[in-house]
């Protein structure tokens, strides 16, 4: 079977599991965790900031940051097919208690106008705006890389405004390994971000969040409040180190096998629904007569796994337990399928 249906489903390497197995531990709720706090200082190295926070996973990460950053009855505004909109089961309004502002981007980018128009005034009437995101790169666009100079217009318009910028950044060092652009540059254009390790990076658990040595503070309160405070955690901190240091320049081969993808799928008579930046591909299914679920079941059955993306649409995505032979042997399938869609 090969398995494109997201970066997520990659086992931990041989390397991983062993740093696992002898990784030094101790009581991360008291921060005695050895492995846990060089995790979390190298992470504040990479993205430049002051402190990160290893939690259990982006959703995790991404909650605390609203939490950390908001008050009940706040707005967020967000790309409205954001992770944090679409896919948290509206945790924002569920336990921060805010209410999202979304705005419609092109390929995930938000344009600093829309993101400036939609910052509410001082009003009896209104919700605050406690918090803007920014996601990169941007899984329901595609993968597509946010720009960095949009990011920093948008920082530009939220330090005007004194609003703190989050960046859900799940998936940035795919945008870093698309653009050369280093972590750190993103990250300068935002207070905060959260970077999952068990996606591309192949860690079997595990997000961190970065900041000010403050928010970091707070943020570590708000995981003990929603029970990710966790003990002898340097068992999966040791893998989640391995992740970060040595599997980000690796992730250009998942671009260019999703770019193989992208030309086989074309190849073959089907279309894209996105252009492909990095590790993620779409294809659109609506000049055909099957839907995109019909097309997942019949990839199913010639053994290549996919995840719908909405009614029309196809996601795959490549990551290190795809090769070059398994991305040939998906566009021959897809070759099979064409002849009866
Ligand atoms: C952009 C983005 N943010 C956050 C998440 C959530 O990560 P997790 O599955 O670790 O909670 C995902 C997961 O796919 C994602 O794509």
């Amino acid at each position: 079977m090969i398995d494109l249906r997201s970066d997520t489903v990659t086992k931990p390497t041989q390397s991983m599991r062993e740093a696992g197995y002898h990784a030094e531990v101790g009581d991360d709720v008291y921060e005695e965790d050895p492995t846990v706090t060089m995790l979390e200082k190298k992470t504040a190295e990479i993205l430049g900031k002051e402190a990160a926070l290893f939690v259990t996973s982006g959703v995790q990460g991404n909650q605390i940051a609203a939490l950390t950053h908001c008050q009940p009855g706040n707005e967020i505004i967000l790309e409205e097919n954001s992770h944090l909109f679409y896919y948290e089961g509206a945790a924002i309004s569920a336990f921060a208690g805010v209410q999202p502002r979304t705005i419609r981007g092109t390929r995930g980018t938000m344009a600093s106008a829309d993101v400036e128009a939609a910052i509410r005034p001082e009003d009896v009437h209104l919700p605050e705006t406690g918090m803007i995101c920014v996601e990169n790169t941007h899984n329901r666009a595609g993968g597509a890389v946010v720009p960095v100079e949009s990011m920093k217009e948008v920082k530009e318009v939220a330090d005007r405004h004194k609003i703190p910028v989050h960046l859900d950044g799940a998936r940035l060092f795919n945008a870093v390994a698309a653009t050369g652009i280093s972590a750190k540059e993103y990250a300068q254009h935002v207070d905060t971000v959260q970077i999952c390790l068990s996606k591309g990076l192949g860690a079997p658990v595990g997000s961190m969040i970065a900041g000010s040595e403050s928010f970091i503070k707070q943020a570590r309160k708000w995981r003990k409040r929603l029970g990710g405070g966790l003990r002898q955690v340097g068992v999966i901190a040791a893998p989640a180190y391995i992740a970060l240091t040595e599997m980000t320049e690796r992730l250009v081969h998942d671009h260019a096998h999703a770019k193989q993808l992208e030309a086989g799928i074309l190849d073959v008579g089907f279309e894209i629904a996105e252009r492909v930046d990095t590790n993620i591909v779409l294809m659109d299914v609506t000049s055909t007569n099957v839907s995109a679920a019909e097309m997942i079941n019949l990839l199913d059955q010639e053994g290549v796994k996919a995840v719908a993306f909405g009614p029309q649409t196809v996601r795959f995505v490549t990551h290190y337990d795809v090769e070059e032979i398994d991305i040939e042997r998906t566009i021959n399938i897809l070759k099979k399928v064409k002849d009866v869609v």
